[in-house]
């Protein structure tokens, strides 16, 4: 795993938007994996920003998001289509139709949609870049602990500390749903790069959990530690139970000069 530790939020945030906009602007076909939560929102605000400022376009780009809430129809505004529609898609020149949510309706069979939506990765030729954040228990995506390290897109039942986490995006007259769809910790690990981003104090014990602890479903992030190309860009406060400061920072200053030689990727 490559450890990045930032001084704070909008570094973080700069430096990953560094990574997506290498990859679009590299790749004729690039597949990102996108993820939502408080995290990647400046990851987004950043993009636009750029977008905006350079013209970068995303017209060929395809992406795949980690989760969707179940039953939940796409204009509600607590949906992740609306989350993706109002942070990043409504603000660049991406196709809508190469936008993908893994859905389910209570109409729809889940392990059927589940099948679908892991076909439909593959069919784009698989994920360039999956950005993730990580839960305060650990997860990535809406696997919790205890998922099974080989999953795949599934319908999870999240567990109480992830709604109380959340609850406080939803008002108080909306219902905030227990059960979601979420790519699998195996369809995670397919991707080429993982790119996971945590800011703030409260993700301080999960990040060290995930770095220095063993490989768990206990804490679902730690399987990064068998990732090829796993990139962990943290700020200083995520980053203030981890060991050995000094040893990353002096790794990052040798990645720098390379990356500047050859690119931040070498395996697309
Ligand atoms: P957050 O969520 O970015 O809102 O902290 C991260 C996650 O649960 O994966």
């Amino acid at each position: 795993m490559q450890i990045i530790i930032y001084d704070n939020a909008e570094q973080v945030a700069q430096n990953a938007a560094q990574w997506v906009l290498a990859l679009v602007k590299e790749k004729s076909r690039p597949v990102l994996g996108l993820a939502t939560g408080s995290t990647p929102i400046s990851l987004y605000k950043e993009l636009v920003q750029q977008y905006a400022a350079n013209r970068t376009s995303f017209a060929h780009v395809t992406t795949f998001n980690l989760d969707e809430y179940y039953d939940i129809s796409e204009d509600n505004p607590q949906s992740y289509r609306s989350f993706m529609q109002q942070h990043l898609f409504n603000h660049i020149d991406i196709d809508r139709a190469n936008t993908f949510l893994p859905t389910c309706n209570k109409d729809q069979d889940p392990r059927q949609q589940g099948r679908e939506y892991e076909r439909s990765i593959k069919q784009a030729g698989s994920i360039d870049l999956q950005i993730l954040g990580i839960g305060a228990n650990g997860h990535i995506g809406f696997n919790e602990p205890t998922s099974s390290l080989r999953s795949r897109t599934r319908i999870k039942t999240l567990t109480q500390q992830t709604l109380l986490d959340n609850s406080r995006l939803f008002k108080a007259n909306e219902q905030q749903p227990s059960l979601a769809m979420t790519m699998g910790i195996a369809s995670i690990m397919d991707a080429r790069y993982v790119m996971l981003m945590a800011t703030g104090k409260h993700k301080a014990q999960a990040i060290k959990q995930m770095i220095t602890e063993g490989v768990s479903s206990n804490c679902p992030a730690s399987i990064l530690q068998m990732h090829e190309n796993a990139v962990i860009l943290i700020d200083k406060e995520a980053a203030s139970k981890l060991p050995d400061h000094a040893y990353y920072e002096w790794v990052n200053e040798q990645n720098q000069r390379l990356n500047e030689r050859f690119g931040l990727f070498h395996k697309l």
